[in-house]
């Protein structure tokens, strides 16, 4: 009997299975290949177009297993100046931050940033959990730190529990050091701002440092890295998807 899994035959060339994988554009991975540091099981692979099953056939690329991974997800830190796209005639884009490996044309963004706001962005292959993480219906978390022109206080952070600006609930704590941490689940057009001109305290600097279960940490401005499995089944399971 067929295993429960893998039921369909999948056949996809090789140097498109690279170049979905982060291994860098089709040229670049026709590179590879022909550079002989491609191995399909114990035999060199030397066509860029042999059709093969990612998911049955162990491929290794510098003799490293690669993992197969139908979607790929990745965590940018997005410096101020730089668009929330994937593409723009004038300036430069979120996308252009990625190296060429993690390079892909795929790749959508789940939930942007204003220009002049940094932090966390989320880019993935997979449509349809950059919906759900997007769409209020899920309410998932996003938590921001926040510079204001004047110190928050309790009837701040009273009103943001009630909520502001006809926004849900937030929840809303003054830090020591004058900054503030807010949490919002939902991702309305320069929500964090509207909520913050409400209370009359206009927000100077704007950080997202977590979408729903991904953090910032660790990454430098400007930098960019893939999502690990933990982070990857932590995430689908914060919109009841299973993992793609
Ligand atoms: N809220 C804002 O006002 N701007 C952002 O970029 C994100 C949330």
């Amino acid at each position: 009997m067929a295993p429960a899994l893998y039921t369909e035959v999948v056949n996809i060339r090789l140097d498109r299975v690279l170049a979905s994988q982060g291994y860098g554009s089709r040229k670049r991975v026709k590179r590879l290949v022909k550079a002989g540091r491609v191995r399909i099981g114990d035999r060199l692979a030397v066509d860029p177009a042999e059709k093969i099953d990612p998911r049955r056939v162990a491929i290794y690329v510098d003799d490293v297993l690669l993992t197969y991974r139908r979607h790929l997800h990745v965590a940018v830190h997005k410096p101020p100046g730089i668009l929330s796209a994937t593409a723009d005639a004038n300036d430069p884009v979120v996308l252009d931050l990625l190296p060429e490996a993690l390079y892909r044309r795929e790749l959508g963004l789940a939930g942007r940033l204003d220009k002049d706001a940094e932090g966390l962005v989320l880019l993935t292959t997979d449509g349809q959990l950059a919906h759900r993480l997007t769409h209020p219906r899920w309410k998932v978390e996003k938590e921001y730190l926040v510079w204001t022109e004047a110190p928050i206080g309790d009837a701040d952070m009273a009103a943001f529990a009630e909520g502001v600006a006809g926004f849900l609930p937030a929840k809303l704590v003054a830090l020591e050091d004058g900054r503030a941490r807010v949490i919002v689940r939902e991702g309305k057009y320069h929500q964090v701002k509207r909520m913050f001109a409400a209370i009359g305290k206009p927000v100077r600097r704007l950080v997202r440092v977590r979408i729903g279960p991904i953090r910032l940490d660790g990454l430098k401005v400007g930098e960019s890295r893939m999502l690990d499995d933990a982070e990857v089944a932590r995430l689908y399971r914060s919109v009841s998807l299973e993992v793609g």
